[in-house]
């Protein structure tokens, strides 16, 4: 297990157990976070995914793969640190991850 810290718009924190070989998405989705619309159900094909990772952070969990990096510029307010969180699989290396929730989704 791996602990997540979604920090929605508004500065709620919402921490979450999430299993390793799930997706950041999917726990946002089973865990009620606002703000993570998912869409397409984690195709990579809709952006209204999309977080930030905490910059502390980005380097563990890595740049977007092209598919994602061309689906991203359909997202709101993209940022250097911006993933789509269907793409992030968990892993024991991200244990205490911190992603940020945009304002609104694409
Ligand atoms: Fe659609 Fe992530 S859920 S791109």
């Amino acid at each position: 297990m791996a602990k997540i810290t979604y920090i929605t718009h508004d500065g709620q924190e919402h921490v979450v157990e999430a299993e390793q070989g799930s997706t950041v998405m999917e726990n946002a989705v089973r865990n009620a976070v606002p703000g993570i619309e998912a869409e397409c159900g984690g195709a990579c094909a809709c952006a209204t995914c999309h977080v930030y990772v905490d910059e502390a952070w980005y380097g563990k969990v890595g740049a977007p793969e092209p598919m994602e990096e061309d689906m991203l510029d359909f997202a709101y307010d993209v940022r250097p640190t911006s993933r789509l969180s269907c793409q992030i699989k968990v892993k024991a290396d991200l244990d205490g991850l911190v992603v940020r929730v945009p304002e609104r989704q694409a």
